[in-house]
């Protein structure tokens, strides 16, 4: 099982692809743009070399690693010969559907599909393939190379051995996999991240304390690399606004509902890091 394609090579395609490389898998990565399969190129060529340049990997072994992914924009070629397939295109459930239909037609028919979609449960795309035993969901997290974990998600239908062999490519990939037997929207790390940072604006929005020191609190007390409000500018306030909605639309639960001052930041266009101001300026 070391034949992976990967589909879509945005943020988290491309890093993928290159986390197997480095692992000795063969890989051939695909997208529908060419560009944006040279800018996977180029970012992943930065990130192995910055190893090289730590001391962290020889030189011939990055050579080695980015060599072991081919590019292709021709989906046909992408899944010809595959034991495996990570689906990582858009966030859209049409977009999804279509990729693992002509998945469906064009991968051997042993070979697993995978999706790192972080909302979609596999039932909701599975079903337009005729394998949906052999479909699953394996979340990611960004930057992949750093982040060293997978939620593999089993949906109603998946079989125990389709569950196995996504542990088991993670494993090969150097990522530590935990298994989530029901899905279940959010999964583990979103959901648990939302209940603590729900919290963290709760008290916010009561006046009970300002966000920074709301931060230094997660920080210090808990350990946390960053708070909730600095990560909330990290990841972009936009996603951490949507994602909120996303959840308070699916589930009803007034515990979702985003705060009001997020909303503010929103609509205002501070999204964090990308915009230059946030909770806090850049
Ligand atoms: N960005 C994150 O932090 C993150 C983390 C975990 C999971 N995810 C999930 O990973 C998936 C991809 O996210 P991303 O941030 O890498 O998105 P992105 O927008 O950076 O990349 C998506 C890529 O898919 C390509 N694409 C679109 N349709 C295609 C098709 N039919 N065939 C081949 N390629 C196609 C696009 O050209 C683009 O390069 C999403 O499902 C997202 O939910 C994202």
């Amino acid at each position: 099982m070391n034949r992976l394609s990967v589909i879509g090579a945005g943020s988290m395609g491309a890093q993928i692809a290159q986390q197997a490389a480095l692992h000795g898998l063969e890989v051939i990565l695909n997208d529908t743009s060419a560009e944006q399969l040279r800018k996977a190129a180029d970012s992943n060529r930065g990130h192995v070399m910055r190893r090289v340049e730590k001391g962290k990997l020889s030189e011939p072994d990055a050579v080695a690693a980015l060599e072991r992914v081919r590019q292709t924009t021709d989906l046909a070629e992408a899944a010809r010969g595959a034991d495996f397939v990570i689906e990582a295109v858009f966030e859209d459930l049409g977009v999804k559907r279509a990729t693992f239909a002509e998945l469906d037609r064009l991968a051997p028919v042993g070979a697993v599909l995978a999706s790192n979609s972080s909302t979609m449960g596999i039932s909701k795309i599975a079903d337009a393939t005729s394998r949906p035993e052999r479909c699953v969901n394996m979340h990611f997290f960004y930057p992949v190379p750093v982040m060293d974990l997978v939620e593999v998600v089993r949906g109603p239908l998946t079989s125990g051995a389709t569950t196995e062999r996504a542990m088991a490519m993670a494993r090969a990939m150097g990522r530590t996999p935990v298994l989530i037997n029901k899905e279940i929207d959010g999964f583990i790390v979103n959901r648990i991240l939302h209940a603590a940072t729900q919290e963290a604006y709760r008290l916010f929005d009561a006046g009970v304390a300002d966000f920074e020191d709301i931060d230094v609190a997660v920080e210090k007390g808990l350990n946390w690399p960053m708070g909730p409000f600095r990560l909330g500018d990290f990841s972009g306030l936009d996603v951490t606004y949507n994602a909120r909605l996303h959840m308070f639309k699916a589930t009803g639960d007034e515990r979702y509902r985003p705060s009001p001052q997020l909303e503010a930041k929103v609509k205002a266009g501070k999204l964090g890091r990308k915009t230059g101001e946030g909770w806090y300026k850049y």
